[in-house]
């Protein structure tokens, strides 16, 4: 074949490769990956019925739904539901079980000085790595060893709302004195966390531990706007007016990349570097919820000027060249399937200002979860650990994950329903407000709850992260999250479903929206005036009337 025409073809090929003359990102490319194993389900239409008499056995918790018979979309969490690669399972047969200094633990130690920097590198000088079985379980240990630490040094901290200043700003003041209310019975909490926006298990660590998690969200966090492309992003102003009025409560700074609770929304590297100049300015540390890390890095690559020509590698490396620490569940982007990790820098502002903190952690460590060189991970879950970290900075890898969510919002979209926007990294979710908006609905119907349970009797798990998961019932009287959070999310597991998979789950959602206003409310069972409620509540369907 003459030249020309080989060369024509080739061109031909590439613009279907680059998605040419499509909207939808890289939709005509090759997975980057090919199955080497997969797990039949039953889908047979006779299941719908089966799935409503579950669904109401278990009170339409979806927590308590057994996976092995959701035929569809399993989105009630992108952690620890990945799937790992054939290197990673070739890890594990290498693991060394031993229970002091096990080989996994050396292999993690020089990924994390390759994957973050070596500020990371942990010596032996002192320890900073600290392993732990999954993350709830590294902010445990930092909140509960901190507040130690912080209780003891100010044991007579004044604990009332009139000690705050006056020149908070009154939205601000607010918002405080509100939390400090509805935490009367932890003992009116001094110490305050300000963070872009914590986890739920992050804040109830931070409450459990007698402070107070305060939420600074960007302005345009809420904002359902193409135009805003770093939703996640912390209000600097916010912070600067808490700390120039209130400093001696703040014992550290939180960052939460990417910010899963306001919608998987990306952190821009100037708001990290901006947040960074604010603590270094009142010498407060600086740390991280670091989960999707890579995902934020990918993000900034796309749509951050300066950083097109950069690899995730260099900028994963600027990011946590910003921070004094960092807590991580590596159940998201550590591509595995449980552990976690605290790191603190070495020479950084944590270890300056709490120096008894090291060894306070280690014991913590040893009494709740095992020999620091292990933490509460077994040998082999460390070695696939490592392989997950080299492959989840990879260029291609992160190209169709986060592209694969985004083809997902997308297909909601052309449907009409209202999603956040832009689409998040890890999740798609549903703005339940807009949702119902023009039915008959009110907020403790709960509709997020009913729509869960529906998409469940369809065979696709979705999560309620809204007015019932985060709100809270006190003397029967409700009070929705502040600032107001109500969404359902459907998170995507790592390298586990096709896009049919996807879309099926789209048409479910379609299908429930488009008939929005015969969605019944739910009433509240079981556990409604109960702490982190939605892991336990039981619901029913409300007759409707
Ligand atoms: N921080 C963030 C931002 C998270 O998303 C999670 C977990 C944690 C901390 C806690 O980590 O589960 O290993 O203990 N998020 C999961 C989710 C549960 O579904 O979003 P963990």
């Amino acid at each position: 074949m003459p030249q020309k025409v080989v060369q024509f073809f080739i061109s031909k090929f590439k613009d279907i490769f680059n998605n040419k003359g499509s909207e939808l990102p890289r939709y005509y490319r090759p997975r980057p990956y090919r199955n080497a194993a997969v797990r039949f389900r039953s889908c047979s239409v006779e299941d719908f019925e089966k799935r409503r008499i579950i669904v109401e056995e278990t009170g339409l918790n979806v927590f308590l739904f057994p996976a092995h018979k959701i035929p569809g979309c399993d989105l009630l969490s992108d952690s620890g539901t990945t799937t790992m690669t054939m290197d990673q399972w070739s890890q594990l047969l290498l693991g060394d079980e031993a229970y002091g200094s096990n080989e996994g633990y050396f292999s993690l130690k020089e990924q994390i000085a390759e994957t973050f920097g070596q500020s990371w590198k942990p010596t032996d000088k002192m320890e900073n790595l600290f392993i732990f079985h999954q993350g709830r379980a590294a902010e445990n240990a930092l909140f509960s060893v901190l507040s130690g630490i912080l209780h003891k040094n100010n044991p007579n901290s004044p604990r009332t709302i009139a000690s705050l200043s006056n020149h908070l700003e009154p939205k601000l003041r607010r918002m405080i004195e509100n939390k400090i209310d509805t935490l009367e019975e932890l003992g009116k909490p001094y110490f305050i966390i300000p963070s872009n926006s914590h986890f739920d298990t992050t804040g109830a660590n931070i409450e459990n531990n007698r402070m107070l998690p305060l939420n600074l969200p960007c302005k345009e966090h809420l904002r359902d706007d193409e135009a805003f492309p770093f939703r996640g992003n912390m209000n600097t102003e916010t912070l600067i007016n808490l700390l120039e009025n209130e400093s001696s409560r703040i014992p550290l700074i939180y960052l939460t990349i990417t910010n899963n609770t306001g919608g998987g929304q990306p952190v821009s590297m100037a708001n990290i570097r901006k947040v960074s100049k604010i603590a270094n300015q009142f010498g407060i540390p600086l740390l991280s919820d670091a989960c999707r890390f890579s995902e934020n890095a990918w993000f900034i690559q796309q749509r951050e000027e300066g950083y097109q020509d950069k690899s995730i590698q260099n900028i994963v490396q600027e990011i946590f060249g910003y921070l004094d620490g960092f807590h991580i569940s590596f159940k998201k982007d550590g591509l595995v399937n449980i552990g976690g990790a605290l790191l603190i820098k070495e020479d950084g502002r944590m270890f300056e200002k709490y120096p008894a903190l090291g060894n306070k952690l280690t014991d913590h460590q040893i009494l709740t979860e095992g020999h620091p060189t292990y933490g509460g991970m077994a040998g082999r879950d460390l070695k696939a650990l490592v392989q997950g970290l080299k492959t989840i900075v990879e260029q291609d890898y992160l190209d169709y994950r986060i592209g694969q969510v985004e083809r997902f919002g997308k297909k909601l979209k052309k449907y009409q329903v209202p999603i956040i926007n832009p689409i998040g990294g890890h999740a798609v979710y549903l703005k339940m407000d807009d949702f119902f908006e023009g039915t008959i609905t009110r907020d403790d119907d709960f509709k997020g709850i009913a729509l869960t349970a529906l998409l469940l009797i369809a065979g696709h798990r979705f999560c309620e992260l809204g007015l019932y998961a985060f709100g809270r019932c006190r003397n029967g009287k409700e009070y929705p999250p502040k600032p107001r959070v109500s969404f359902v999310r459907g998170a995507v597991p790592r390298l586990t479903y096709e896009e049919q998979d996807l879309f099926a789950a789209a048409e479910a959602v379609k299908i429930l929206y488009d008939n929005r206003d015969r969605i019944p409310g739910v009433g509240v069972t079981y556990g409604r005036e109960l702490s982190l409620r939605h892991f336990k509540s039981r619901f029913k369907f409300k007759e409707r009337g």
